[in-house]
């Protein structure tokens, strides 16, 4: 049973956090992490996954700690320029922890692959043609061999839409819905739709153009809710005497939730913050952050404005309650998941089984990266925060080590000197008053 709780993680070397990541594993045995120490790709494998390859570029992997998804304690890799997100979502998770953790679900792995029908005389009869045929023609779309089909995906289902308006004129649409189990799936369903395309052209009398997925996968959805007792909230700042109870800082979250849910600018802000924590493990996973982003972005404008991908309240208790539901298309074989050594590491420390799983881990995951960046947002504002994180790492680098780190980095954060000789200074200075 993995402990995702790591007291001082962030104060240890590297070589010790990695031995504290085999201690939470056991007594199972934890996974092989040489290719995290290396990178985990070759030039030469580099070079058969895209063109023109000249070499690799890497970035770094962090640990998040601290994570209860559904009642089972899980580390959670992160890869991430950016700082102060890892320490962020894992705070975060301490505070969800005291009340259980994320509570998360996801719908089946459906995707939808679209074709795009042209020069159609009668488009309603058309589409009444299709869905008179819908049984034959799925089944006509699973005859082909897959792999995908004998772990059980396939096609599920067929929707027929009518656009009316566009640049040139009315077409039609027709959705396959395929079931593509612990795949991505965006190869299964490209090549789906161009087997279904003659068949289409065939009932409706037009002209088959685009074959091809949507990364809108509504029907392809993860969530997750966390509850946080307003007691864990109460924020004491490091410097100077700022600090606020819990109920000022739920009820700032839930304020600054608001403007997210009103305005397309701050929504664009506010999940971009939310996006900080899906993307680190997305890419960790050998996933494509792309496809996720694009559909979290088509996903929070479906309703016409673009809006919060997330919701912040308070129940009768008066605890914070914060939920976030998005598309999430992540598989755990094949592609570049199944190719990247790194990313076999990332999907055998999470331990998941189901593309259904991570993409619980990942909406977790978004959900903690917002409430950190609300949080900060509502108290000390962010710079703050990233400034002392800096500072730490600065004190380090000084070479402080242990209980030193947090006493350089406090001193320099309250001087607003974060310089490494300036570290070095006040690292001595402790070291003789001791
Ligand atoms: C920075 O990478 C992300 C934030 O701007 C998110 C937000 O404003 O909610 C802090």
């Amino acid at each position: 049973m993995t402990n995702s709780r790591i007291a001082g993680f962030y104060a240890l070397s590297l070589a010790e956090r990695r031995a504290k990541l085999a201690e939470a594993f056991a007594p199972q045995t934890p996974p092989e992490l040489t290719s995290w120490t290396t990178g985990g790709l070759s030039v030469e494998t580099a070079d058969h996954m895209i063109e023109n390859v000249i070499g690799l570029y890497s970035l770094p992997l962090g640990i998040a700690l601290n994570f209860t998804v559904n009642g089972r304690d899980v580390l959670i890799p992160m890869v991430i320029e950016e700082p102060s997100v890892v320490a962020g979502a894992s705070f975060m998770a301490k505070l969800a922890r005291s009340n259980g953790g994320f509570t998360a679900t996801s719908t089946e792995p459906l995707m939808i692959g679209q074709l795009q029908v042209l020069d159609v005389e009668d488009l309603d009869k058309a589409a009444e043609q299709v869905l008179a045929r819908k049984a034959e023609l799925l089944t006509y779309v699973d005859g082909a061999e897959s792999s995908l089909k004998s772990r059980g995906g396939g096609a599920r289902d067929l929707e027929v839409r009518i656009v009316e308006e566009s640049p040139i004129g009315k077409f039609l649409v027709v959705h396959l819905i395929y079931d593509v189990r612990d795949a991505m799936g965006a190869n299964a369903v490209n090549t789906a739709c161009e087997r279904l395309a003659p068949k289409i052209e065939e009932i409706t009398g037009g002209r088959v153009h685009l074959k091809i997925l949507s990364n809108l996968t509504d029907k392809r959805m993860a969530k997750a809710t966390c509850v946080i007792p307003v007691k864990e909230l109460a924020f004491v700042g490091q410097i100077g005497n700022l600090s606020y109870t819990g109920e000022e800082v739920r009820d700032g979250i839930i304020a600054a939730y608001a403007f997210a849910a009103a305005d397309p600018y701050r929504a664009a802000t506010h999940n971009k913050g939310i996006m900080n924590g899906v993307d680190p493990v997305v890419i960790a996973t050998g996933n494509d952050w792309r496809a996720i982003e694009a559909g979290a972005h088509a996903y929070a404008a479906r309703n016409g404005r673009y809006t919060s991908l997330s919701t912040w309240s308070k129940d009768e208790s008066g605890n914070l309650v914060g939920e976030l539901e998005m598309p999430l298309a992540v598989g755990i074989v094949g592609g570049a998941t199944k190719v990247h050594p790194a990313a076999q590491v990332a999907i055998k420390l999470m331990d998941v089984k189901s593309t259904g799983e991570l993409a619980e881990i990942i909406v977790s995951v978004g959900l903690a990266q917002n409430m950190a960046a609300l949080r900060a947002l509502t108290t000390e504002g962010i710079q703050r925060g990233h400034m002392s994180l800096h500072a730490r790492q600065v004190a380090i680098a000084a070479g402080a080590s242990g209980d030193l780190i947090e006493k350089v980095a406090r001193q320099m954060a309250e001087e607003r000197v974060v310089r490494i000789e300036r570290a070095v200074e006040i690292l001595k200075s402790l070291e003789n008053g001791k």
